[in-house]
């Protein structure tokens, strides 16, 4: 049976994927730091574990194993997908990572010819972030109308169990934007002429009302997504914003602090401070979390639409399984994909997404 090794096997998304591939012809493998908590997660399922110490002894044992597929759950996705995506174009096995920041996703696309010299298939943002507003940007941008200007928001609905930030999640949040062109470090981004642009972070608040009624504010968010809307839609200009980005005071503290994130020894003490930082425990803010993309054509016109999705946790796991599941049974190509990129909108219906029209019906 072919084998989707999931690094990281042990946090959320890790342990979410493990459970939704087995049983259905795929055999998860957990990979991680720590033997004992390997045990306790792979529990009476009885998967096989590898206990290894870090990210280069993960990308060592995939060159000696060649698996079918492997998962990166480990953030930062900066660090650990080159020497990951190197060990899979060297085996041939095939690549999927959850990243959605601006720094790490292009990295896994700008390696389309090695992905099609190699045979493997690449797959960077399987996660909530990137695949939920990518579907409904593909959706409206089907090719027979030429878009200028387009607008993502993501608006995931997030319930908190109460744990740590974590080691991945903090490196992300903290290394994902330096060595971004079109800007300062820490700074945010847009699309303008083609090009990544200097943009506010948490600026251009907007306020967006759910199919379900809810009132969202949010503001612009430097995340993979923007690339993913730019590739689909070919428009000059894109915005990407998300209801969680700073605002008020946490905003004002980001403009302040970014100056001393550009100082390495301290961006690494912020990093490993931020990880042992526990989330307050709070259910999920709303109903479904959501997709949404406005599009502006080149008559002046503009087009919205949704995509319904569960908590954004939950939508990341079945995202993540969804691609290792189609990819371990040949269900990919060769090159460096976002998911919808290589899969389609029907990815998402696929995990249980919905698209909604603007004027509420669900096609
Ligand atoms: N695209 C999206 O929509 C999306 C959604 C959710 C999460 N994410 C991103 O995905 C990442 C994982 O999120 P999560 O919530 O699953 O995190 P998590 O629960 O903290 O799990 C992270 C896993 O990575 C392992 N790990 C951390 N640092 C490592 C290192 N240096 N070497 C080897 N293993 C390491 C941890 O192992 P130990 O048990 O040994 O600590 C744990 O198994 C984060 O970066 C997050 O930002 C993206």
């Amino acid at each position: 049976m072919a084998e989707v090794w999931v690094l990281g096997g042990t946090g959320r998304t890790g342990r979410g994927v493990a459970a939704a591939l087995a049983g259905s012809g795929v055999e998860p493998v957990l990979v991680g730091r720590d033997e004992e908590r390997l045990r306790v997660v792979a529990g009476a399922a009885g998967w096989r574990t590898l206990a290894l110490d870090g990210v280069e002894a993960m990308a060592a044992a995939v060159r000696a194993e060649a698996p079918s597929v492997v998962l990166n759950t480990v953030g930062p996705f900066t660090r650990s997908g080159p020497p990951l995506v190197d060990a899979c174009l060297a085996t041939g096995s095939h690549y999927v990572d959850i990243a959605n920041d601006l720094a790490a996703v292009p990295a896994v696309l700008a390696r389309q010819a090695e992905a099609e010299r190699a045979g493997c298939t690449l797959v960077t943002g399987a996660g909530f972030g990137v695949a939920a507003t990518e579907s409904v940007v593909s959706r409206l941008c089907d090719g027979t109308r030429r878009a200028v200007l387009v607008r993502t928001t993501m608006l995931p609905s997030l319930a908190s169990d109460g744990g740590p930030v974590g080691d991945a999640l903090a490196g992300t949040l903290v290394e994902g934007l330096p060595g971004v062109p079109g800007g300062g470090r820490f700074a945010g981004r847009r699309v303008r002429d083609g090009r990544l642009a200097p943009a506010s972070i948490g600026g251009e608040v907007r306020e967006l009302v759910t199919p379900d009624g809810d009132r969202v504010r949010a503001g612009l968010m430097p995340l993979g997504e923007l690339v993913a809307a730019q590739r689909a839609s070919g428009a000059a200009s894109v915005d990407c914003a998300s209801s969680e980005a700073p605002s008020g005071r946490a905003r004002t503290a980001l403009r302040l602090g970014a100056g001393l994130l550009t100082v390495a020894p301290l961006r690494r003490l912020a990093a490993r401070r931020l990880a042992t930082v526990r989330l307050p425990v709070r259910p999920a803010p709303r109903a479904h979390s959501w997709g949404h993309a406005a599009v502006t054509w080149d008559d002046g016109t503009t087009s919205e639409g949704w995509l319904r999705l569960p908590d954004a946790q939950v939508a990341t796991t079945a995202f993540a399984a969804e691609v290792c599941r189609r990819l371990a049974s040949g269900g990919g190509r060769p090159g460096a994909f976002t998911p919808v990129a290589l899969f389609g909108t029907e990815l998402a219906t696929s995990v249980g997404g919905a698209y909604v029209d603007a004027d509420g019906s669900t096609p």
